[in-house]
């Protein structure tokens, strides 16, 4: 039996995956280390390896089989736009996708004006506004902060993630329209789905069963 090899986004979302993987009896012990400088944790008796990588890169890994799978956010998926299967919903880390700004940007937002949009985003945010929005806009790609771009000037709304809205509230700005709602999910390498079914396809009905019972 060869290893299958799961790319994990680094962070809350990669300690979450663990638990699930643990409760379905894919447990790694060498991952709980917290002062391991090691970067690929396994599994000798499940025959499972896990890695962690920046989130922008997981769904890179899994279209290249380079992991066969990999658990990361829906918005990374859809800015990413990388040939896999999204197999399962993880329901965790939900969140919304949205355009957000000072309440007067709503105005200039529906007269289709041609304003500055800041986002981490660029892919999410033109396919909105070019594709379904078809609406002609600036964007510009920031790499963080991104609620500062109206306050400083450089641009009248942002496309960014609202989880709490608390970001969004004590700076004086809030969701002027909605583009989609996200949260974890479960990705496979094309190729993998067809070599390796019959163990994909047990571990996506066992996180079924797992995240149904919860
Ligand atoms: C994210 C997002 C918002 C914030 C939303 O930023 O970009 O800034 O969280 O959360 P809230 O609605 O609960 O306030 P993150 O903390 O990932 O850092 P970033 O500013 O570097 O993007």
């Amino acid at each position: 039996m060869r290893y299958l090899t799961v790319a994990l986004a680094k962070g809350r979302l990669a300690k979450k995956a663990m638990e699930i993987f643990e409760k379905i009896g894919l447990p790694c012990e060498e991952m709980k280390d917290e002062d391991s400088r090691k970067l690929i944790f396994t599994n000798e008796e499940k025959k499972i390896k896990y890695f962690l990588s920046k989130p922008s890169d997981v769904p890179t890994f899994v279209e290249y089989g380079a992991a066969d799978l990999g658990i990361v956010g829906k918005d990374t998926i859809l800015e990413e736009g990388r040939k896999l299967f999204e197999v399962l919903d993880l329901k965790t880390g939900n969140c919304k996708m949205c355009v957000c700004g000072p309440a007067e940007a709503a105005e200039r937002l529906k007269h289709h004006e041609l304003i500055r949009v800041a986002t981490k985003y660029p892919g999410i945010a033109k396919d909105y506004f070019f594709n379904k929005k078809r609406q002609t806009v600036e964007i510009i790609k920031l790499n963080g902060s991104v609620e500062l771009a109206p306050l400083v000037g450089l641009s009248e709304v942002i496309v960014d993630i609202v989880e709490t809205g608390a970001t969004l509230k004590e700076n004086g700005l809030e969701v002027l329209e909605e583009i989609v709602p996200l949260s974890a999910r479960m990705i496979v390498n094309q190729v993998s789905m067809k070599m390796e079914n019959e163990r994909i396809t047990q571990i996506i009905r066992d996180v079924r069963a797992v995240l149904e019972s919860a």
